[in-house]
């Protein structure tokens, strides 16, 4: 499972220091990709001040005592990946190694050696690789794939032995080596239960609002302090809908229906009441027009279409149509764009599909409840070019999902504010289109286009297939298609983000989709493996058969012309200077004592995403009350909606977004940008390959992205998280276009 792949070659050791140290070069055949690296002060680029967190991403390598003169560094850079974060299907992280040594001695002046020898190897030695001789200078060291991990250079009589048995020149441990285990005070404080409630809302023993707080699900296997099992509920009353309606009167959620719209088309959406089932027990949640998700509008590009809209929920909302290029007064934006619709009242939008692609609809009001409750639909807006994508046999939806449960019934949500601001609302009931035990039948070689859209409030999905074969390419993502086709081993997406993939299932049985990730037991320091399974496909056997047109088409990558073109026209921008950057960080005051200890101690090391809900309680204890998650312009000092941008349209924007890793609590932010579309330029410093046009990008703890926004389209938008309930706790701003664009 844990290998590493190494393209050192044995080469290498004729160049054992005689050459002196600089910038990045390849050498002996090892193509370094040109970039700056964290380790090193290579000023910003103009424009820019933030840069990647060092602390993560690179490694100082220290000398052994009575060594002078030598010093190292790894720099952990972000391989190629289409997606937001680069992982492996399991998902541990991946890194390219850059590895910078400098005063490398002569191995024979230490001893009876002739090479100097790099190691990789995890904390217990239980993976020891070796990297072969190195030297002083730059090079690769290849693919790093270990959760926690160590570097040793030594000195070595022969190059190629399997462990080390010279002598030891310099060394570091992997950012993800400091979490440990809390030490014995914390353990005290923890089992003495210090706890002191800050607030006393919604007692979990007696009634408050329209329910109780029952007790959140502790994940299997993870031990928590008492101290924390003994946390008040939120400061929140507890909410479920439907307070005092027999489930049973009300009609059965349908799954969605198939819109097939024109340009000018009417249609009517209604977010009501249904009963949805899960495993067998009736609950009152929400969905448009009965159905769970909403409808799926199928449209062309460029038609507009009317939504006359009902709310027949008790809460006020709206719909935004997430990703669309539509007029300003149709993006659903209570208080910015829109009044909220409140209980009973309608609100008529013009919805326009201006760009090929997968998009969704959700409620842009308290979305943390509203939509996690069922409100939010699918639309596709087809290409005019019929070849857009290349060939498929077919095609499916699947939004992807976590719900959270208490047993046998939903975790109530905050009524007046966001419980889970933290971290975000992590489920424990995964869910497909709403399913919890989604199911798909497909045959043995024929390809299926996979639309995949996560709804869910904060979890990041790596989603893979499992148990027979089944190979994948990604071929689009938010708004429309990748200059190029890529081979992927799993999809990873965040909140709001949409991939296309085309995947051909090869042989006849069943396959599992499954979320497969590293989540880190912040007890014990360490981290585990989590295998989610989503659904199942059924591949049938076609004995026989000829593979048809697209199943031949497959085996090729193609270059999509139409993407590809289309951003070329903006290549000319890509070296622009930084014109705005924005950090992402958080405060947090009034924070039970044993949550402010425990979290400090824990952000000796932030995993560059969270992938699972690991702090149930903690988490579940913090509302948007406590907690304020925060952009921050450098440039001004503003913070949220007081960042005020002006653009006209036809500008191109280039914006560097920096993930603040120096904060209470670091994790990654999908960040949305309405009404425009950008190009993801780079991460980390290091070029993107394979550009798309999308409307979220995800944003690693650490980490600096630039993207290269385009305004074509008037009015005030919003840019926000769209972890829901950092958006609740303040994480959007505003900013305004002027100009006569074409909307
Ligand atoms: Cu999908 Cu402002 O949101
Ligand atoms: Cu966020």
């Amino acid at each position: 499972m844990l290998t590493l792949k190494t393209i050192l070659s044995g080469a290498l050791a004729a160049a054992v220091a005689t050459t002196p140290a600089t910038g990045p070069t390849g050498r002996d055949g090892l193509a370094i990709p040109p970039a700056p690296s964290p380790c090193d002060d290579t000023p910003p680029p103009p424009g820019a001040t933030l840069a990647p967190s060092r602390d993560l991403y690179c490694l100082f390598l220290a000398p052994r005592p009575g060594l002078d003169g030598l010093s190292g560094h790894l720099e952990l850079r972000p391989p190629h990946s289409p997606f937001g974060v680069a992982v492996n299907s399991a998902g541990n992280h991946l890194y390219e190694g850059i590895l910078t040594l400098d005063g490398l001695p002569d191995p024979a002046t230490l001893g009876d050696y002739d090479h100097i020898v790099a190691w990789l190897a995890t904390p217990l030695f239980d993976t020891v690789i070796n990297l072969g001789p190195v030297a002083n200078g730059t090079r690769s060291i290849g693919e790093i794939d270990l959760n926690k991990f160590m570097i040793l250079v030594t000195a070595e009589a022969r190059p190629d032995a399997p462990e080390w048995e010279g002598r030891l020149l310099l060394r570091a441990s992997s950012p993800s080596s400091r979490m440990s285990p809390p030490d014995m005070q914390e353990f005290i404080l923890g089992a003495t239960g210090t706890a002191q409630p800050t607030h006393q809302h919604g007692a979990m023993d007696a009634a408050a609002g329209n329910g109780t707080w029952p007790h959140p699900p502790m994940m299997p296997g993870l031990t928590m302090f008492p101290a924390l099992m003994a946390l008040a509920p939120p400061a929140a009353t507890p909410f479920l809908p439907g307070a005092g309606i027999d489930p049973a009167t009300l009609p059965l959620a349908r799954p969605r229906d198939v819109l097939q719209l024109a340009d000018g088309d009417e249609i009517t959406l209604e977010a009501g009441l249904v009963r949805r089932r899960i495993h067998s027990r009736d609950h009152v949640m929400y969905g448009f027009n009965g159905q769970y998700p909403g409808p799926l509008l199928h449209v062309p590009e460029a038609a507009t279409v009317t939504v006359h809209f009902t709310n027949s929920i008790a809460w006020p909302t709206t719909i935004h149509w997430h990703g669309l290029r539509l007029d300003n007064a149709s993006d659903g934006v209570p208080g910015i764009t829109q009044d909220p619709v409140e209980p009973g009242e309608t609100f008529r939008y013009e919805v326009h599909f201006k760009d090929p692609g997968v998009y969704w609809y959700h409620p842009h009001h308290r979305e943390d409840v509203l939509k996690d409750l069922g409100l939010y639909g699918n639309m596709l807006v087809e290409s005019r070019h019929p070849d857009y994508y290349g060939p498929a046999d077919r095609e499916e939806f699947l939004m992807v999902d976590d719900f959270l449960m208490a047993g046998d019934d939903p975790m109530p949500f905050g009524e007046e504010r966001s419980t889970h601001a933290f971290m975000g609302r992590f489920g424990d009931l995964m869910l497909v289109n709403g399913e919890p035990e989604y199911e798909l039948d497909v045959t043995a070689g024929e390809v299926v286009r996979l639309y995949i859209t996560n709804v869910s409030n904060t979890r990041t999905f790596n989603l893979s297939f499992v148990g027979g074969a089944a190979r994948m390419k990604v071929i689009g993502t938010d708004v429309g298609a990748f200059e190029r086709e890529e081979w992927i081993e799993s999809i990873v997406l965040s909140p709001a983000e949409r991939y296309i993939v085309h995947v051909r299932f090869d042989e006849p049985g069943d396959v599992a989709l499954v979320n497969r990730v590293q989540g880190i037991d912040h007890l014990g320091g360490a981290f585990f493996a989590e295998t989610d399974t989503l659904g199942v496909v059924h591949v049938a056997g076609t004995p026989g058969s000829r593979p048809t047109p697209a199943a031949l088409a497959f085996d090729t990558l193609r270059t999509n012309l139409h993407a590809a073109r289309e951003i070329a026209l903006y290549r000319e921008h890509f070296d622009d200077p930084v014109d705005h950057e924005l950090t992402f960080t958080l405060e947090a005051s009034g924070i039970p004592f044993i949550v402010d200890r425990l979290m400090r101690f824990d952000s000796a090391y932030f995993h560059p995403v969270e992938w699972s809900g690991t702090m149930p309680m903690m988490n579940w204890n913090s509302t948007s009350q406590e907690v304020r998650w925060i952009i921050r312009e450098p440039a001004t000092g503003h913070e949220n909606m007081d960042i005020a941008w002006n653009f006209e349209v036809g500008d191109v924007v280039k914006i560097r977004l920096h993930n603040e890793r120096r904060s209470f609590h670091a994790m990654q932010h999908p960040f949305h940008i309405h009404g425009q579309r950008f190009l993801v330029l780079e991460r980390n410093r290091v070029p993107n390959e394979n550009l798309a046009w999308k409307d979220t990008v995800l944003l690693p703890a650490g980490t600096t992205t630039d993207i290269l926004l385009e305004i074509t389209n008037p009015g005030r938008w919003m840019a926000h998280c769209h972890i829901s309930e950092h958006l609740e706790s303040g994480m959007r701003m505003l900013f305004e276009v002027g100009g006569s664009g074409s909307g």
